[in-house]
């Protein structure tokens, strides 16, 4: 299903309701979330907090799931996933820390990062699976950290970061040679599984990967194309990020 609404606001709060709906309707006692960072689902996550504050959600006793992380960030860097994910949305949205799961990135070898990526998978699992699972895009047309050329069914694994990626997160480090060159990373695979997916994407700079994703061909050149396969995807967008469909 594709929404297209007219600010950015209206993308927060309509893509709200459908991550409310899919983590209340099935009412699993102990619902998992699966989170995105970046700066598209922000608005979403105020919007979360203020239906925790109003008693409408309790993830009191939810699970969280992010995407991804960065491999090599000492820990408790403030840009580390875990740390903006403890920061955005335990903090204000009731998720206690200690139910928030990031893959681990701080293994110093390939073995260990493998073994790290493997343990993500089993505790997704262990979890039940993923719920809803909130993204956003690349303007590359990533998922996660997904670059162009994963696998479509590809699991929780060590990646490295694109050029375009990494200039574009480099406005959260103090510059380019800060950004880490690798990730650990949830496979397409891995996302594809959750039962529901909401993908919300605001602005111009969005618009050609949307178009890729939603309209073009599935294709490992398009991660985000991915969604097209899924039974119950949600592209909430707004007028600009929609301008290419
Ligand atoms: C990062 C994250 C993705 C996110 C993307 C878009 O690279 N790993 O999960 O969707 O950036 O970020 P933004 O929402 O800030 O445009």
């Amino acid at each position: 299903e594709v929404l297209v609404l007219p600010t950015p606001a209206d993308v927060a709060r309509r893509a709200a309701e459908v991550v409310i709906d899919g983590l209340t309707v099935a009412g699993p006692p102990e619902p998992a979330l699966g989170l995105a960072t970046g700066s598209s689902p922000l608005g979403l996550y105020a919007e979360l907090a203020a239906a925790v504050r109003t008693g409408r959600l309790d993830l009191s006793r939810a699970r969280g799931f992010a995407l991804d992380e960065y491999v090599g960030l000492p820990v408790g860097h403030p840009q580390s996933y875990r740390e903006v994910l403890l920061r955005e949305v335990c903090g204000p949205l009731g998720l206690p820390a200690d139910r928030l799961h990031v893959p681990d990135g701080s293994g110093r070898t390939e073995a260990e990062l493998d073994a790290g990526a493997a343990e993500y998978e089993r505790r997704i699992a262990a979890a039940g699976g993923v719920d809803v699972q909130i993204l956003g895009i690349g303007a590359n047309g990533h998922l996660g950290f997904n670059e162009p050329g994963s696998a479509l069914s590809s699991r929780t694994r060590v990646k490295r970061l694109s050029d375009r990626t990494r200039h574009d997160n480099a406005r959260f480090f103090a510059g380019i040679d800060d950004v880490p060159t690798h990730c650990v990373t949830q496979g397409l695979g891995t996302v594809l599984d959750a039962r529901r997916l909401v993908l919300v994407a605001s602005g111009p700079g969005k618009a050609d990967a949307v178009a890729a994703a939603l309209e073009g061909p599935l294709s490992a050149s398009c991660p985000a194309s991915v969604l097209q396969w899924h039974a119950d995807a949600t592209a909430v967008l707004d007028e600009s990020a929609a301008a290419g469909l």
